[in-house]
């Protein structure tokens, strides 16, 4: 397949996951807005095809297909609570919108050269950005279905973990590695550049967390025993009382279930936990005698092959989210430089809710310690 058929492939099957994902839905599914975090479903899908007006259509030459509603879908100059009450575009207005610019992508896209000098467009760069960022909404309208409790028969994509053959912990040798990416066509500003890092010895867990240890560790009292939670995550659970995962509740007769797109579910022993915030995932590596991992080790044990079940969950680590030595930003800073800083934690991996074109050994994910609507869970590490 030549790169152009490739690109304009990328572009139709993320196309089609939105449209599949929403299809089951009535209209006022789409507008509704379920929790102050998310945004209505229909402003994610009118919010993909503006950023696709931007930063393809309007990249390349345009013209723009509708520049009034940019203010509308602008993620930073909405806030998500504020979302609702925006004169938006109607769910039929929204089809019809994404669809126009669509045509004007693919018809430039016939056109663009892809060999330009232009960082850009050389090796079609933009158009990797955005297929991704429609993925990277799918997997954010999914959180919003989960939480709507909405029936979905939605299957979501397999992990690398099938073939269970670790169990307990790899030990992962000292070594100075190479972390990042120059040449990933995928890659994304902050995960570039490479360099070197060293590492000393350390062990980190074959598999993630799964549910057996996650109930194992709420036996123990993993959510009530105060000492087991660092000062501001006692802070943060004191304003709200949690005892479980998100999702997880009990049965007629006592029993933990899964509350999965609108469904109970069996919890599986050997699944990994998930819709766990990261003040939990680090109570529970402490209760465990362990840590979380730096990013640095998460994604040397995985560019050794010592570690699977990668695209089960997100996976917490211990890090900040901030910029590798040498950051540009590209093509624009709010992709990732202004949320550079304390405030976010970085996960790594995939969950079973991302693309392929997303989860790759080099991409950062980050967010707020306190989110648990997101599909993570974690992995511990000690050191060697
Ligand atoms: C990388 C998932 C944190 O959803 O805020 C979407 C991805 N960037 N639109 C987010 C993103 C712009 C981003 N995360
Ligand atoms: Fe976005």
């Amino acid at each position: 397949m030549s790169v152009v058929d490739e690109l304009a492939d990328g572009l139709e099957k993320a196309r089609r996951r939105s449209l599949e994902l929403l299809r089951p839905l009535p209209e006022e599914a789409l507008v509704a807005q379920y929790s102050d975090l998310m945004s209505p479903l229909v402003w994610d899908l009118a919010h993909i095809g503006n950023y696709e007006d931007l930063w393809l259509v309007r990249q390349l030459g345009g013209p723009a297909v509708l520049p009034a509603v940019d203010e509308l879908y602008d993620a930073f100059l909405q806030p998500r609570a504020r979302r609702p009450a925006l004169p938006l575009l109607s769910p039929a207005e929204t089809r019809q919108y994404i669809a126009r610019v669509r045509g004007r992508c693919l018809d430039l896209l016939s056109a663009a050269d892809l060999g330009s000098e232009d960082p850009f467009l050389a090796g079609g760069f933009g158009y990797r950005m955005v297929i991704q960022h429609e993925h990277q909404h799918n997997e954010t309208m999914l959180a919003t279905l989960q939480l709507s409790g909405i029936e979905s028969d939605y299957g979501g994509f397999e992990s690398d973990g099938l073939g269970w053959a670790k169990t307990g912990e790899s030990r992962v040798p000292a070594a100075t590695f190479v972390m990042g990416t120059d040449t990933d066509p995928w890659a994304l500003d902050n995960e570039r550049p490479a360099h070197s890092v060293h590492l000393d010895d350390y062990f980190i867990d074959a598999r993630p967390v799964d549910n057996e240890a996650w109930m194992e560790f709420m036996e123990a009292g993993g959510y009530e025993e105060n000492s087991l939670w660092s000062p501001d995550g006692w802070a943060w659970k004191s304003q709200e009382q949690i005892s479980a995962p998100l999702f997880w509740e009990r049965d007629g007769g006592g029993v933990w279930k899964r509350r999965h797109l609108g469904r109970a579910t069996e919890l599986r022993p050997n699944d990994a936990v998930q819709n766990v915030g990261w003040y939990e995932a680090e109570a529970f590596a402490r209760w465990a005698g362990r840590r979380l991992p730096t990013e640095q080790e998460w994604e040397r044990a995985h560019r050794a092959g010592l570690i699977e079940g990668v695209g089960e969950v997100w996976e917490w680590t211990s890090s900040d989210f901030l910029p590798y030595p040498g950051f540009r930003p590209f093509p624009y800073r709010e992709y990732s430089e202004v949320f550079f800083g304390k405030e976010y934690k970085v996960l790594r991996g995939s969950s079973w809710a991302t693309h392929a074109t997303v989860g790759r050994p080099t991409f950062r994910n980050w967010d707020y310690p306190v989110r648990r609507q997101i599909f993570s869970g974690l992995r511990t590490a000690r050191d060697g």
